[in-house]
């Protein structure tokens, strides 16, 4: 007879591990199936969500079901839905189901994806998923990766083998960088004048002009320059860096491009948006977030590397007690690519994403953000009371009304979060206050813009 286990580690019978289960797949799939039907975002009052969440440390067992119930009702209830087709604030999230199921067959097994002598299998799925998705997004080959948190991380573990590979020297980032850049450079120890933040241009992009006449100031001061850092796909307007150009003025000066596509890079999935980013495939680091814009779950962010080896050279640490774990050729320790030793297989969403909705589903689905910004600046030109400020670039498109200063922008915003229809930020291009679409959810209608930019209208 096999020896089945009759519970959890904690005690938790099989049956009802079963039964639990089910009702979380079943709550999770009318998700998908209703969630527009509710508000896009939704806040809540911090002393209520205490008293309802919180209270002393639980001592005695307690029904897991109303537990759940509890999550689902009150945390799940108070928060944005970035998978909401109306929400366009900041970065949507608009998660796919094969995701999830991925997501939740790793976690189930308790699948870990540092070593490969402690898991082949997900560290080759990994591998296979990096893979993919540089062929998704055309990068050349012999690119390596790993796959981090998100930007913020994939942004810090880039720029720190960087640093590793070319030693100390001066970073150079734009007014448009995002803020994870900055915070990285700093936590890695960058002094303030080894930061410049550069201008960018009236379409709000990095040119290569601007970059080579900072390289030629610092090394005329006796500088020594290191870093250049492109965005490819801003947060604030959607622009792109003049990449091409800066990878010339990088290759010609011996510096290293680190490219950020957290938000952008997977427009290069279709053709329209590949056009739009070409010379990304030239950064010697490159960062692309999953669950952004190719429709992951939570979390999931990828350092790209031109240079095999790049990573390991920078994080391969090997301590007496992992010194048993030998890598034999063709194998990958994914924990010594990065700063986490521990980590669970975030691979296994992308594959199964991949596996089973195809490339193709997903360069349509890319598209059809890029599509839907376009949109959104014909009715934002079309209605007088609208002015575009920077046209549809990757799914962003920025407006404003005249006459309406920062505070009224504010307000219509607060009006459409208190609403709950739709989710929108503002945002400040040069001192202009501005409200901003991203629209990046293929499941989003014209009818769910025209809407949302009624009521922003009728906000103030
Ligand atoms: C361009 C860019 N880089 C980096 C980040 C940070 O990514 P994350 O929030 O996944 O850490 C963002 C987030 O919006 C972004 O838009």
């Amino acid at each position: 007879m096999p020896d089945h286990a009759e519970t959890d580690a904690l005690g938790m019978p099989v049956d009802e591990m079963r039964a639990l289960g089910y009702w979380v797949v079943d709550r999770v799939v009318e998700h998908f199936r209703d969630g527009a039907d509710g508000p896009a975002i939704s806040s809540g009052d911090p002393a209520e969500l205490r008293e309802l969440l919180g209270g002393p440390l639980p001592e005695q067992p307690g029904d897991p079901l109303v537990a759940l119930r509890t999550l689902l009702d009150v945390a799940l209830q108070r928060m944005q839905h970035g998978d909401h087709p109306r929400y366009f604030a900041r970065v949507p999230g608009p998660s796919s189901y094969a995701g999830v199921l991925g997501e939740w067959l790793g976690t189930g097994f308790n699948a870990l994806a540092s070593s490969w002598g402690g898991g082949a299998g997900p560290a080759t799925v990994e591998l296979v998923v990096l893979d993919w998705l540089a062929a998704l997004l055309g990068l050349p080959s012999g690119a390596e990766g790993v796959i981090v948190s998100g930007g913020s991380l994939a942004n810090m573990t880039a720029l720190a083998a960087a640093r590793a590979e070319r030693g100390a020297g001066i970073a150079y980032l734009s007014d448009q960088t995002h803020a994870s850049i900055r915070r990285a450079l700093v936590a890695l120890g960058f002094a303030a004048d080894e930061i410049r933040t550069l201008a960018t241009d009236e379409l709000m992009r990095l040119r290569a002009t601007t970059v080579a006449e900072a390289v030629a100031a610092d090394r005329r001061a006796g500088r020594r320059p290191g870093i250049v850092i492109g965005t490819a796909g801003t947060t604030n307007t959607g622009a792109v860096d003049e990449l091409e150009q800066i990878a010339s003025v990088c290759a010609s000066e011996g510096l290293w491009l680190h490219v950020d596509g957290a938000y952008g890079a997977p427009a290069a999935a279709c053709d329209a948006g590949r056009a739009v980013l070409a010379g990304m495939e030239l950064a010697d680091s490159l960062v692309m977030d999953p669950h952004k814009w190719l429709f992951a779950p939570y979390d999931a962010g990828i350092v790209f590397v031109r240079r095999a080896g790049t990573l390991e050279r920078a994080f391969s640490m090997r301590p007496e007690y992992l010194a048993d774990v030998q890598l034999a050729p063709g194998t990958v320790d994914f924990g010594n690519r990065g700063l986490e030793l521990s980590r669970r297989t975030r691979a296994f969403k992308l594959w199964m994403m991949l596996r089973t909705y195809g490339a193709q589903s997903i360069r349509a689905a890319v598209r059809r953000g890029m599509e839907l910004a376009e949109i959104a600046q014909r009715l934002i030109d079309a209605d007088p009371r609208w002015r575009c400020v920077t046209p549809a670039q990757l799914g962003i498109v920025t407006f404003t009304r005249d006459g309406w200063d920062a505070a009224d922008h504010a307000a219509a915003v607060a009006a459409l979060t208190a609403d709950g229809y739709a989710a929108v930020t503002s945002t400040s291009l040069r001192g202009q206050p501005a409200l901003r679409l991203c629209t990046i959810n293929p499941r989003t209608t014209e009818a769910d813009i025209a809407g949302t930019l009624g009521r922003l209208a009728r906000a103030r």
